[in-house]
């Protein structure tokens, strides 16, 4: 298994861009943003951190932060096939949020594994 990023939700990117930079020495690797979150990904070793800034309240990552508050959104598990990583994940009993993939903020095709198939930790899968 290898963990290829940790999400993080928070409600101001810049601050926690300069938190993970400053003073954990991370790069800042890339800005991305779709319909529902502004994004910024550090590099951290051989792996990242996927800061997510909600852009409206009704959203998934808008409604962890107001039920949980900031902090640990989701972990992230590279995978060489996400089809076969879907159909195995299936197989084993686990409930997926998306049954299908879906192309995610880093340009590769992701899904993610309901938390509750996963000891309470919302976990995605990304093809890499
Ligand atoms: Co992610």
């Amino acid at each position: 298994m290898k963990i290829h990023h940790v999400g993080v939700a928070v409600e101001d990117l810049e601050a926690a861009i300069e938190l993970y930079t400053t003073k954990f020495g991370a790069e800042l690797t890339h800005r991305a943003s779709n319909d529902e979150l502004d994004a910024a990904f550090l590099s951290a070793g051989d792996a990242e951190v996927e800061l997510l800034r909600p852009r409206h309240e009704d959203s998934a990552v808008g409604k962890f932060l107001a039920r949980r508050g900031p902090g640990l959104h989701h972990i992230a598990i590279a995978v060489p096939d996400i089809d076969r990583a879907i159909a195995d994940a299936r197989a084993e009993g686990l409930e997926m949020i998306d049954e299908e993939p879906r192309m995610g903020l880093h340009g590769t095709r992701i899904a993610f594994v309901h938390p509750k198939s996963v000891g309470g930790v919302l976990t995605e899968f990304v093809e890499a």
